[in-house]
């Protein structure tokens, strides 16, 4: 398999054509960006770290029957994966209140929440992600209700499999954002990446901060969060 055209550049990947069309290349770059593109860095070795992460967190979804478009890592910082159409939206599941939830509701950051809450943000950058109900979605036909109930039904159960998995390793699951795409069969998979850029994750005991918000809050090094999390997923550190 070889990598050919830049089909997409984000802020984090950028995604390559193959010469097969039901397969993509991606290459996870050592860019971070919080508030939408509004602080911005370059930080050696975070493309590696999340590639390898999100590597092992598909790997671990696949084996518990959670569809994903992931499907193997190529080197250091590349995977393989399913060519989807990206359905335009992110899935956040919470089960502790930070970030924008603190903020929307005035409860505490650290409040335990009752049940789970999914969120649907719509994805885009000149609004904001700004968060839509099912009927924005519906009525701008962003998904359908069949889609909408399967991602949220998928998205729960990505949850309880997350937290199983975190708790065993003395990581806190606060919160992740999913992103979903129809695959060239038509089936909706899990797709885009599950790191410590898209997750909340403290540490059990300290309830340290071991992901993004060491970057966006200026908590201290992003790489050594990054790391823990690799150290304690059973990861490779030096590769
Ligand atoms: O900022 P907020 O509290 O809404 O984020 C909820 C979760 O979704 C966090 O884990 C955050 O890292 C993730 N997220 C993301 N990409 C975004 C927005 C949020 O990965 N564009």
């Amino acid at each position: 398999m070889e990598k050919q055209t830049l089909l997409y550049e984000g802020k984090a990947k950028k995604i390559y054509s193959t010469e097969d069309q039901n397969i993509v290349w991606v290459e996870y770059k050592d860019s971070a960006t919080a508030f939408n593109g509004e602080k911005k860095a370059t930080i050696d070795g975070k493309g590696r770290l999340n590639n390898e992460i999100t590597s092992l967190m598909f790997s671990m979804l696949e084996e518990n029957n959670i569809p994903t478009h992931f499907i193997s890592k190529q080197s250091p910082t590349e995977q393989i994966v399913q060519h989807v159409t990206i359905i335009p939206l992110e899935v956040v599941v919470r089960n502790v209140v930070a970030g924008t939830l603190a903020k929307r509701t005035g409860l505490p950051e650290g409040h335990v929440l009752h049940k789970p809450i999914v969120e649907f943000y719509y994805k885009n950058d000149d609004l904001g992600d700004p968060l839509f109900n099912q009927d924005h979605i519906e009525a701008l036909e962003l998904a359908v209700p069949e889609q909408l109930e399967e991602m949220k039904e998928l998205a729960l159960q990505v949850n309880s499999i997350l937290t199983t998995f975190f708790t065993e390793k003395k990581v806190r699951l606060i919160d992740f954002k999913l992103e979903f795409g129809t695959n060239t069969q038509g089936k909706l998979i899990v797709a885009d990446e599950i790191s410590p850029d898209t997750c909340r994750l403290w540490d059990s005991e300290t309830d340290e901060k071991l992901d993004k918000d060491v970057f966006r809050r200026d908590l201290g090094s992003l790489t050594e969060a990054y790391e823990k999390i690799l150290e304690r997923l059973g990861g490779n550190l030096h590769v």
